[in-house]
């Protein structure tokens, strides 16, 4: 199976494909945790990421496309789950020309929605687990320990382009540069909206039901 999950910062895309990847066994390929990965191994990738990670605008196109062309390639014949990309027409361009190549396809494209007031309360709250990966929020899903991973016993630690600032650039840059990915898909297939404002536990249950017909 092969799934889309697009939606703004802070829609829960990460959040809920760890709890897909969990049930249907796809791979999570999540370009945001990709390009964190090569900063944090100092890649010459990763050094050209950071000053666009940082300021809540894109990474250039032909960097992404390379990257993740790469990961959708090496992926296992269960499938995947994509996260954060594409996050631009020419990037979805790119996606399609690349499935087309292996005679595959998008077995479907979900679109979170969630309003902007949410988004900035989510992404201020966020805390993550440098060593697991681990999401926590600080009211909306804390973890046992105030700071601490349940999982691990690390130190949560805040991403540096989580502050209010930056969303507000990372906002602006996906209504400007991801919207109309949401678009291009739906001038061409179903996309199954999914209102993500609520409970994660309530959203999950409706992704559930759209991917269990798939399985
Ligand atoms: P990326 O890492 O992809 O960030 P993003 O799209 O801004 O998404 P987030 O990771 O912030 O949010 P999410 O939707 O995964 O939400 P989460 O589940 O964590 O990208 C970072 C940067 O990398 C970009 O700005 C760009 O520079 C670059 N980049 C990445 N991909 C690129 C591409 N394709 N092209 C160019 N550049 C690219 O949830 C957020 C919080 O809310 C958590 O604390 C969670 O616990 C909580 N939460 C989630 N759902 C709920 C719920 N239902 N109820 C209550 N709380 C919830």
């Amino acid at each position: 199976m092969r799934v889309v999950l697009l939606g703004a910062p802070g829609a829960g895309k990460g959040t809920h494909c760890k709890k897909i990847v969990g049930r249907y066994g796809l791979l999570h390929l999540s370009s945001g945790d990709i390009l964190r990965r090569e900063r944090a191994e100092g890649t010459d990738l990763g050094k050209k990421a950071q000053s666009y990670m940082d300021a809540g605008t894109l990474v250039p196109d032909d960097l992404i496309v390379e990257m993740m062309s790469k990961a959708v390639k090496a992926a296992p014949r269960s499938g995947f789950v994509l996260d954060g990309f594409p996050r631009t027409v020419y990037q979805a361009e790119a996606l399609d020309r690349a499935l087309a190549k292996d005679d595959s396809g998008i077995d479907v494209v979900i679109n979170l929605q969630v309003d902007d007031a949410i988004v900035v309360d989510r992404i201020t709250g966020r805390r993550s687990c440098p060593k697991c990966g681990a999401v926590y929020h600080v009211r909306n899903m804390p973890p046992k320990e105030a700071g601490v991973c349940d999982h691990d016993g690390a130190a949560l630690v805040q991403r540096p382009d989580d502050t209010a600032e930056v969303v507000k650039n990372r906002l602006a840059t996906y209504y400007e540069q991801t919207e109309p990915v949401v678009k291009y898909y739906k001038a061409q297939r179903d996309v199954r909206d999914v209102p993500a404002d609520g409970d994660a536990d309530a959203v999950a249950a409706v992704l559930f039901d759209i991917l269990d017909v798939l399985k």
